[in-house]
């Protein structure tokens, strides 16, 4: 099949275009607003884009409109352009349920980590807090966000581009060689839809690159 995204002449009932490009990892972000109210929320729109400096990415949709009492934003990225900072939590399978939780639309002012029963540990360089139960934090200073040319103002997307000033790796994580454990982590990520998929030791390969 072929099909012209904006045409939206798929045919299909739901679209397609999440159930492609996969598996994407799921940042699940801490951060505070300007009255010291921490912030959760999942992001699968979400990577690693470089080495030096570290930095990664996460594209925020639209949230509540001006009828709703809202400017267009989520949470996230008004706290992080406010604040200039963020935490990125790693989600794995422990804390599948957790992470689906903290994706419910709640108020501003409801600090999400308390409302999925996790704990909060402080972070070293940046002030929004890290999850406790997550095993790798990844501390961030915003660098800038990026508007994506959209259609209509509810296809909004905000990329929220952050420099990674600071690394926490839970130290049963790290082999006796000196390497991340990945199996032992069980990263999980986002597939189309509702569906998941979780890195196991057995779902792990390895290829050497030519020369
Ligand atoms: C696994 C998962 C991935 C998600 N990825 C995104 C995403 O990439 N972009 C987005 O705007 N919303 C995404 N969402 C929805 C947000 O988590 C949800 O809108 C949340 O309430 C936003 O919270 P905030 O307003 O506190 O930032 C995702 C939800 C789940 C469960």
């Amino acid at each position: 099949m072929f099909y012209e995204p904006k045409k939206g002449d798929h045919g299909l009932p739901k679209n397609p275009f999440n159930s492609l490009v996969i598996p994407r990892p799921i940042g699940w972000i801490t951060s505070l607003d300007a009255n010291g109210v921490v912030n959760l929320a999942p992001y699968s729109f979400f990577n690693a884009v470089c080495y030096r400096p570290p930095t990664v990415m996460f594209a925020g949709g639209a949230g509540p409109s001006p009828d709703e009492g809202g400017d267009w934003s989520k949470d996230s990225r008004r706290n992080i352009e406010a604040t200039g900072e963020f935490v990125c939590n790693l989600t794995t399978w422990d804390t599948r349920e957790q992470m689906n939780q903290t994706a419910a639309h709640v108020a501003p002012d409801v600090d999400e980590m308390a409302l999925a029963g996790l704990t909060q540990e402080p972070s070293q360089l940046v002030k929004p807090p890290r999850i406790a139960e997550a095993p790798v934090h990844l501390e961030c200073r915003h660098v800038k966000s990026v508007e994506i040319p959209h259609w209509e103002e509810p296809d909004q997307y905000f990329v929220v581009f952050g420099e990674v000033i600071g690394v926490h790796i839970r130290d049963d994580l790290i082999t006796a060689d000196g390497l991340i454990d990945v199996g032992k982590l069980r990263p999980i990520a986002r597939l189309g839809y509702n569906d998941y998929t979780v890195v196991n030791p057995d779902t792990i390969f390895t290829m050497i690159r030519p020369e």
